[in-house]
């Protein structure tokens, strides 16, 4: 399928003048040239790369064979291994530093999951295979290293030929017919006598490949061997197999295998990974991480240093997001990407501070750490004649590489941290006064007590990360308008609709980049994360490009951002949007299923009546049976003397819906918690276990009540009001009450208000506009959630427009669940049209669920400022 198809002006023009029918949605635009105007940042647009989701290996890093140097098994430094029951280990810092006392260390929440140690992942990739009669066992040893990077490698004791060591890449190796693939491997022959075979086989052991053969005696020294193989048949899942045809003990280490690469550089990328990201043109490209600079350990920390190199000769390191990295590509191959694709460098440099909070490098002995940051920098911009620089230069780059930006550490929340932030920015900015220095911030929102910190005249720029929910950037586009203009910039260094990878998340994705366009005052840089994922070990819910050993696609959202950097302004223009029809404040948007429940607690409840908005009574139920209900969604339900009892205190949450729905009125009823960590709730809304509004009393282990949500309505905002302090006590009679209009719902306990919530229908429309300095052209970004197409009508009133013919581009889907995929990557793609300008009002339909960019030729209005 193309990417772009012309569509006629003539289609369009007829399509822009069919009569409206009465319910079809509309829009106006009103762009006014004549109001001040506000710079979009030309650098918004750059890309974040992490390992993480095996990103690099096993993704982007052209290495086809998994584990090459053995040292998958190497625990990681600074670490110590507490066994479990199931084999694995829980891993514990060796130490902690000076002043953190020990029983307030834990793994950080929530990712207790990445501090799993487990030791079968040693051999990872590899395997045996014996053919009849063949006998022969494999094993890592640390004698004899190949060299000081690599402390393991494997040892083989070939006790009669046809044996063979099997890799099976990363969830595969894809061989293409015709293709030619780099072999590189280090044997030390130790006794072994006789030809290893290397080739390419299938699952079933079917040979795919030419063969290397490689005949060896006796010796006590590593030897490399190079040779190339060539594909003769095509298979994702293909395995890389040396056969021992000899007899003896003998040890190999970092066995290669190199697809063809992008641009054919050596020790490359993958072609189709490195041009989804080239097709991004990025301004910038953030690396190494992300939770990956931070380490769990101050020793895991990456160190740039132990990436530049021989690719031999790096270590690699265990990674934060559990596999080790290669570092394959490393700091060097990094700055080099940049300067290939043109974009500028954000180095994310270590800051002294681990992934937990308590885990800090003394701020009196950081002068170590901030060097090491001050190294890279000389090593990617220092003269030729510094120690780093010239480093540079012998690998064959004298020039500087374009690093721009330094970010210290990653999503520290302390408060603390501003001072370790400080400490690195001076001493960045009296060395290089030309870098940004970038403060990194949180999950969302500022870290304002590091700012205090530091005070703002001493910030470039701040990295706040959004990863958000459905509606949030429907619900929040005002958010940049409202915040401080402090002096310093933002870079969203994080962001994603976070909760579903499909083409509703991508509607919402344009939503919030035209949030940051029209504030380019303010917004200076964004990245969305993560970029790149392998199916096979996703780390990462919502990734943006994925991929398995052959194929790849990139989610909805991937072309949104394309089509936006592609069609970017100079400036953005005041625009008023106004859409019909108007939103009807009596659709009953809290509608539906009402019921009780508890999460983690036992719990009885007596007395429910129910009311409809006019206040009648419409169930009454004294608890002889459960007739009245559904049959549970969850937990362990029974009725005894009129009393509905609730036992399960495992379930969050149990729920006992009534069959009767909701459509606004009340709800009372009496509640005893019995035992276990909480109190009651009380459902409305609600769908089933995974969907529901609940008034929760006692929420977050017995603290507080409030109204919350699991799930909003479809097209709806949820809007929590206050919450009261205080737990539930056991055993006492407590009488809570619900009551819901059409879009406010307020809660009580004991007759006394304690919460209130608001659902507002949110907008299904939203459009910004800007022009382009050099030729006056108009662009106007425009997101039609609705599943009807709109007439829109362009208001360029007071506009030079030039008369001739618009580009309309395009990027739609049947439905919002609608996405690419690995068997259908290019399914949704844009597409572009033309529509007819003859003056300053330009009507045009955009279609159902689209994103649409309109590009209106114009004289600049610069003149005018
Ligand atoms: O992008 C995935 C992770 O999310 C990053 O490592 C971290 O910075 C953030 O919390």
């Amino acid at each position: 399928m193309p990417h772009f198809s012309l569509i006629p002006a003539i289609a369009l023009a007829l399509l822009g003048m069919q009569t409206a029918p009465a319910d079809r949605p509309t829009a106006r635009i009103q762009i006014d040239v004549s109001a001040p105007s506000k710079p979009v940042s030309q650098n918004l647009y750059g890309i974040f790369l992490e390992e993480i989701n095996h990103a690099f290996d096993g993704g982007l890093y052209g290495e086809l064979v998994q584990n090459r140097s053995f040292e998958e098994g190497v625990p990681p430094p600074g670490m110590k291994m507490i066994p479990k029951p199931d084999g694995t280990f829980r891993m514990e810092l060796q130490s902690l530093p000076p002043g953190v006392p020990q029983d307030k260390w834990d793994m950080p929440w929530p990712w207790n999951g990445n501090s799993v140690w487990d030791p079968k992942r040693e051999l990872i990739g590899w395997s045996l295979q014996k053919a009849p009669g063949s006998a022969g066992a494999m094993d890592l040893t640390e004698a004899n290293p190949m060299n000081a990077a690599s402390s393991r490698s494997l040892k083989l004791t070939i006790d009669s030929p046809g044996v063979g060591l099997v890799n099976r890449g990363y969830w595969g190796i894809a061989a293409k017919s015709g293709d030619v693939y780099s072999l590189r491997y280090f044997v030390r022959p130790g006794t072994f006598r006789g030809t290893i075979r290397t080739e390419l086989i299938s699952e079933s052991g079917k040979v795919l490949s030419s063969t290397v053969n490689t005949t060896i005696g006796p010796a006590t020294t590593w030897r490399e061997i190079k040779g190339s193989l060539k594909a003769t048949a095509t298979d994702p899942k293909a395995q890389l197999r040396l056969t021992f045809d000899g007899i003896g003990t003998l040890q190999l280490d970092w066995v290669s295998l190199f697809p063809p690469t992008w641009k054919s550089q050596p020790n490359g990328l993958r072609p189709d990974l490195a041009e989804y990201l080239a097709g991004l043109k990025p301004s910038f490209i953030r690396f190494p991480g992300g939770c990956y600079v931070e380490g769990l350990s101050f020793e895991m920390a990456p160190d740039w240093r132990k990436t530049l190199g021989l690719p031999t000769e790096r270590p690699g390191m265990w990674g934060y997001w559990q596999y080790r990295s290669t570092d394959g590509f490393g700091f060097h191959e990094y700055l080099q990407f940049c300067e290939t694709l043109k974009a500028d460098a954000l180095y994310v440099a270590f800051a002294g501070m681990t992934v937990h909070p308590e885990n800090n490098w003394p701020l009196d002995k950081i002068d170590p750490v901030v060097q090491q940051t001050l190294d890279a920098i000389e090593y990617a911009i220092g003269p030729v004649t510094s120690k780093w620089g010239a480093l540079r230069a012998q690998r064959g780059h004298p020039k500087p590489f374009p690093l721009k930006y330094v970010e210290i550490g990653n999503e520290h929340p302390p408060a603390i941290y501003g001072d370790y932030y400080a400490r690195f920015r001076k001493a960045i900015k009296a060395k290089y006064p030309q870098i940004q220095v970038v403060m990194s911030m949180f999950w969302s929102g500022l870290n304002q007590p590091a700012i205090d910190r530091v005070g703002d005249a001493n910030i470039d720029i701040v990295d706040e990360h959004a990863y958000r929910g459905s509606g949030w950037a429907r619900s929040s586009f005002d958010y940049f308008d409202r915040y401080p203009r402090n002096g310093w910039g933002i870079y969203m260094g994080e962001y994603a609709h976070n909760q579903r990878a499909d083409f509703s998340a991508a509607l919402d994705d344009s939503v919030f980049l035209m949030m940051m366009e029209r504030n380019g005052d303010l917004v200076k840089m964004a990245s969305y994360a993560p970029l790149l994922a392998n199916v096979n070990k996703r780390d990462w819910g919502v990734n943006l490009i994925e991929f398995d050993s052959s194929r790849s696609f990139a989610h909805a959202s991937y072309y949104v951002q394309k089509v936006f950097r592609e069609n970017h302004p100079d400036r953005s223009l005041k625009t008023t949007v106004t859409t019909t029809p108007a939103a009807d404040p009596k659709t009953p948007l809290m509608a539906g299923k009402i019921g009780l429940g508890a999460w983690n607690t036992a719990t009885e409840f007596k007395e429910l009546r129910v009311y409809d908005g006019t206040g009648k009574l419409i169930h009454s139920d004294d608890f002889k049976d459960l007739s009245a209900f559904d049959t549970p969604q969850s937990g362990t339900w029974s009725v005894k003397n009129g009393v509905l009892q609730q036992t399960d205190m495992r379930v969050d949450p149990a729920m006992l819906l009534l069959k009767q729905p909701l459509t606004t009125g009340k709800i009372t009823v009496k509640a005893r918690r019995v035992d276990g960590r909480e109190g009651f709730l009380l459902f409305f809304n609600a769908e089933n276990r995974d969907r529901f509004l609940f008034g929760n009393y006692g929420a977050n282990g017995n603290e507080f009540s409030a109204i919350q949500e699991r799930g909003v309505p479809e097209d709806c905002a949820f809007r929590g009001g206050r919450s009261t302090p205080g737990p539930i006590e056991k055993g006492r009679w407590y009488e809570l009450t619900l009551v819901f209009t059409e879009s406010r719902s307020e809660l009580f306990l004991d007759g006394k208000r304690v919460s209130d919530a608001r659902v507002d229908k949110l907008p299904s429309f939203f459009a910004t506009a800007g022009q382009r300095d050099n030729d006056g052209t108009i662009i106007v970004k425009a997101t039609n959630y609705s599943a009807q197409a709109r007439e829109t009508e362009l208001d360029l009133d007071g506009t030079d427009v030039l008369k001739g013919v618009g580009r309309h581009i395009v990027y739609q889907a049947a439905s919002l669940s609608d996405d690419n995929s690995l068997e259908n990557p290019t399914k949704l793609v844009p597409s572009e049209r033309t529509f007819p300008v003859t003056g300053s009002r330009i009507k045009v339909m955009l279609p159902p669920f689209s994103v649409s960019v309109l590009r209106v030729p114009a004289r600049s209005n610069q003149a005018r400022q």
